[in-house]
């Protein structure tokens, strides 16, 4: 374990959310504020940043440490990125910020949908969003993906969440920290493999919309079986 890996104490880690004034982003901040994290919620506009927190604040305990800044800002106090936005917008912001991630752990969340026809699976040239984000920040950056699959309807709910999680990412070490803040969020996550596995944990999200729209649901997930549950 390295200086930064050691200081990177997974009780006391800033989260900064790119995106964070969206639907999924305001989820995960919920569920990290919600257990202790201190958790920045980021935005092209400090004014609608701030205007996220107030939402949030009002599901969350007193003492929650939750803020709200330009994207920028955001990054540059993290110990963790959590990019939250649509795939039309992740090419230029990952571009903007990527002085700001050097060093850092990014969590990828974006799933490559190809308005109107997003139940329909379109991966991108470079296999997925999660492999394009490496590409654009390279090897300064440790990028994972995940919450791909998860509704933000579900992650806005203090109910248990039956969906679980796939982890892809550039290392094991990289994923066990991602693993460590799923649990954080109340839900059960799995060590997918490698960033290029990304691919399937994506794709999937266009079936679950198609799902939701042919079954009349909103909330369609997906689990593992076959083992209890996951060990580290
Ligand atoms: N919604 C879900 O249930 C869900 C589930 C799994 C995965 N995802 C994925 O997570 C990502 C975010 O989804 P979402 O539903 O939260 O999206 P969203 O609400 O439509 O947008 C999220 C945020 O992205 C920022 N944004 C929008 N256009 C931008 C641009 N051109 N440049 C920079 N920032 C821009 C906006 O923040 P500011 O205006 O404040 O900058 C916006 O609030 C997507 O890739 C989606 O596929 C979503």
């Amino acid at each position: 374990m390295n200086m930064k890996e050691e200081k990177m104490d997974q009780n006391k880690l800033t989260i900064a959310i790119v995106g964070g004034t969206g639907k999924e982003g305001k989820g995960l901040a919920f569920r990290w504020g919600k257990a202790g994290h201190r958790v920045i919620i980021g935005s092209r506009n400090l004014e609608k940043a701030q205007l996220s927190v107030n939402e949030i604040k009002d599901l969350l305990p007193p003492f929650s440490k939750l803020t709200g800044e330009t994207n920028e800002s955001a990054v540059k106090q993290a110990d963790i990125v959590v990019i939250t936005v649509p795939y039309e917008a992740h090419r230029n912001i990952l571009s903007s910020l990527k002085n700001e991630l050097k060093g850092k752990i990014v969590i990828d969340v974006t799933v490559p949908l190809v308005p109107p026809n997003v139940t329909k699976v379109q991966m991108p040239m470079d296999g997925s969003a999660a492999q394009e984000a490496q590409k654009i920040l390279g090897q300064d950056c440790k990028v994972a993906s995940a919450f791909h699959n998860i509704s933000y309807d579900l992650l806005l709910k203090n109910t248990p969440v039956q969906c679980e999680v796939l982890v892809c990412g550039t290392d094991q070490q990289t994923r066990q920290t991602v693993l460590g803040l799923v649990k954080d969020a109340g839900l059960t996550g799995w060590d997918a493999g490698p960033l290029e596995n990304s691919v399937v944990a994506e794709g999937l999200t266009s079936i679950l919309i198609n799902i939701n729209k042919k079954y009349n649901s909103r909330t369609a997930g997906i689990k593992i079986t076959g083992i209890e549950s996951p060990s580290s």
